[in-house]
């Protein structure tokens, strides 16, 4: 209980600084601040998934999928997440490959890019609300 608020306050920090790094570095363009933060978001996030959500999800999973529509929202933070994850994971190693964006992959990848940040906070939220619902 305690560690879900501590995890919350890091997912949301994620978050911040994931639309900061959208509005400082990919509107503008500075592929160099926008690559960092992708970097830094994404190992942050990834240890969070890897030893909290994860085995939490494991923990649950017999309890949200004996009714999955009851628990329609957890099964859609699990699905919703676990895209975002592997589409923002496959941008990280893009951009490893590609570090100067030339405009033809650049085309390319904004709409990846665009639904994978809407994705990113759609399961966001879904964490928040489940969490505020369930304790609050
Ligand atoms: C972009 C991806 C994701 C984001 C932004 C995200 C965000 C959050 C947030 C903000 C919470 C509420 C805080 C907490 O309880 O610690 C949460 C809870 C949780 N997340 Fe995620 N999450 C993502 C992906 C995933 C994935 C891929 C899984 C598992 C397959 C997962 C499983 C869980 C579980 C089990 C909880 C606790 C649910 C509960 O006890 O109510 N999350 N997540």
């Amino acid at each position: 209980m305690q560690n879900s608020w501590m995890f919350l306050g890091i997912e949301s920090l994620i978050v911040a600084v994931l639309l900061l790094g959208w509005y400082f570095g990919a509107r503008r363009l500075n592929f160099n601040i926008h690559h960092l933060v992708v970097y830094t978001v994404i190992l942050a996030h990834a240890l969070v998934v890897f030893f909290w959500m994860i085995p939490t999800a494991q923990e649950i999973s017999n309890w949200v999928f004996s009714n999955p529509i009851g628990n329609l929202r957890l099964v859609l933070h699990f699905g919703i997440g676990m895209v975002a994850d592997i589409l923002s994971i496959a941008l990280a190693v893009l951009f490893i490959f590609r570090r100067d964006m030339p405009l033809s992959i650049l085309r390319r990848a904004r709409p990846v890019m665009i639904t994978t940040l809407t994705l990113w906070v759609i399961a966001y939220g879904l964490g928040v609300v489940n969490l505020l619902l369930r304790y609050l």
